[in-house]
């Protein structure tokens, strides 16, 4: 198993550019089997999660072409024929939003059959409200050993479905399954992330008619069938925000070319208020700090736009070394905290207590073996070595591996002194987990 050392000191200067966003790519894949016409996804992320998700489309007869365009990496996606609709447990165990797949195979087939994901390392997660809202739109859903078996023979209607709280993989799943379906569907209480957004652009741009995507209330107004397009992948707003912290706990310089700063405006707007200076620039965005230690700030995760549940490991660590103490609350994942014991093996003065952490700002973090139960946690640890004293070692990698492209190569690049270890090393527990 793969580790990751860090040599902690170092500053950052120089580009990091941002790919194309995890959390999109996987939804637009899943949205190729819609057609059978080729769909086309640029800017595309080369990731553990698309690899995965990318196995799991070929057992549906998912034909996929992945090549370095003019414009970077592209990914086509061609299913002339759905030759099985049947996820199996060790696929989408592998990846729960591979999940997801069910909707677009009920639209285009009228049946399938998908393994349930289970809970993960950061909750329970369950998909009663995916479930909810297959069903409004009329499809028949039965639960049986583990498996959803779902039947809609003669196609999917359109509904008014208003989901009890925000849900960004209920909302994506509902348009996945909607827009093939007769009549009009109102999503109330969407979720409205950017990646949303995205999913319905791309949509659109296969024929699809949704609006509103991006806001609390959604409409598609459904269609007999899709045709193939060509699409670019949103830039990975949780990478950018990543790097962000990486250069304002490093110290430095560091320009994310691609970011969208409007996509993290809440983390910018804390760095800032942290004492980092963050500026706009016409291709993405400059993070700079210079010397003096920042000042620790409270925060709260939340639906987008709030600040996003996926950077508060990566703003725990910035905060460990922070004059001051800062509360950070989780409200989005039970157990999303699994980072902060690992932060206080490096000196970090944390306590937790339910979804609230509090975290003492202390001199200095020391370097030590590491590891994490999930993607965005890893990361953290990640970024708590750029600014430990000696060499942190983080293993179980396969998890960094899933969701940021590149990270050593992006983050030497500008100077950090990160290498990755490849082989066995000696490190308790297993593979097995899951996330998203
Ligand atoms: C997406 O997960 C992301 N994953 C997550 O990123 C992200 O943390 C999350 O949205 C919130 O922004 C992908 O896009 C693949 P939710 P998702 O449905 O869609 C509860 C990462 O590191 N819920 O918005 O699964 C749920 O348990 C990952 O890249 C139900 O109760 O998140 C959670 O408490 C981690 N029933 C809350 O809603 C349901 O049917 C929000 O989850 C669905 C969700």
């Amino acid at each position: 198993m793969d580790r990751i050392a860090i040599q902690g000191g170092a500053r950052l200067h120089g580009e990091i550019p941002i790919s194309g966003a995890k959390n999109s790519a996987i939804k637009l894949m899943a949205a190729s089997l819609l057609t059978d016409a080729p769909l086309r996804l640029t800017n595309m992320p080369r990731l553990a999660d698309t690899r995965s998700l990318g196995a799991l489309l070929k057992r549906f007869g998912t034909e996929i072409v992945e090549r370095d365009g003019e414009a970077g990496p592209e990914t086509t996606l061609h299913t002339p024929e759905i030759t099985s609709a049947i996820a199996p447990y060790d696929l989408v165990r592998k990846m729960r939003a591979s999940f997801n797949v069910l909707g677009p195979l009920i639209a285009r087939t009228g049946h399938a059959k998908v393994s349930l994901p289970g809970g993960c390392a950061i909750g329970a997660r369950p998909v009663d409200l995916h479930l909810k809202a297959l069903e409004a739109l009329g499809a028949k859903i039965d639960l049986h050993e583990g498996y959803v078996y779902a039947q809609a023979p003669r196609g999917l209607k359109g509904a008014e479905i208003r989901f009890p709280f925000v849900s960004v993989g209920a909302t994506e799943h509902t348009l996945l399954a909607a827009v093939l379906a007769e009549g009009e569907t109102v999503i109330h209480n969407a979720a409205c992330e950017p990646e949303i957004a995205d999913l319905a652009e791309c949509l659109n741009a296969m024929g699809a008619r949704v609006e509103g995507a991006g806001t609390p209330t959604v409409r598609v107004t459904g269609v007999a069938r899709l045709h193939g397009a060509t699409h670019a992948v949103t830039p990975d707003r949780i990478e950018a925000g990543t790097y962000a912290v990486a250069a304002a706990i490093a110290g430095g310089e560091v320009r994310l070319t691609g970011a969208r700063a409007e996509h993290i405006r809440a983390l910018l707007d804390k760095l800032v208020e942290a004492g980092a200076e963050v500026s706009d620039t016409n291709d993405g965005v400059r993070i700079k700090r210079n010397g003096a230690r920042l000042n620790a700030v409270d925060l709260s995760t939340d639906p987008y736009p709030g600040f996003a549940t996926d950077l508060q490991a990566q703003f725990m660590a910035l905060m460990t070394l922070a004059k001051g103490e800062s509360t950070i609350r989780e409200t989005i994942f039970e157990n999303r905290f699994m980072h902060a014991p690992e932060l206080m093996r490096m000196g970090a003065d944390i306590s937790v207590s339910g979804g609230e952490a509090r975290v003492r700002g202390v001199d200095a973090l020391e370097a030590a073996p590491v590891m994490a139960t999930d993607l965005r946690a890893s990361v953290s640890l990640v970024i708590a070595g750029l600014a430990a004293r000696g060499e942190t070692v983080v293993h179980r990698v396969y998890h960094l591996d899933r969701g940021f492209e590149r990270l050593e190569a992006k983050l030497s690049a500008c100077g950090a002194q990160v290498r990755r270890i490849t082989g066995d090393a000696p490190e308790p527990g297993s593979e097995t987990e899951t996330e998203d």
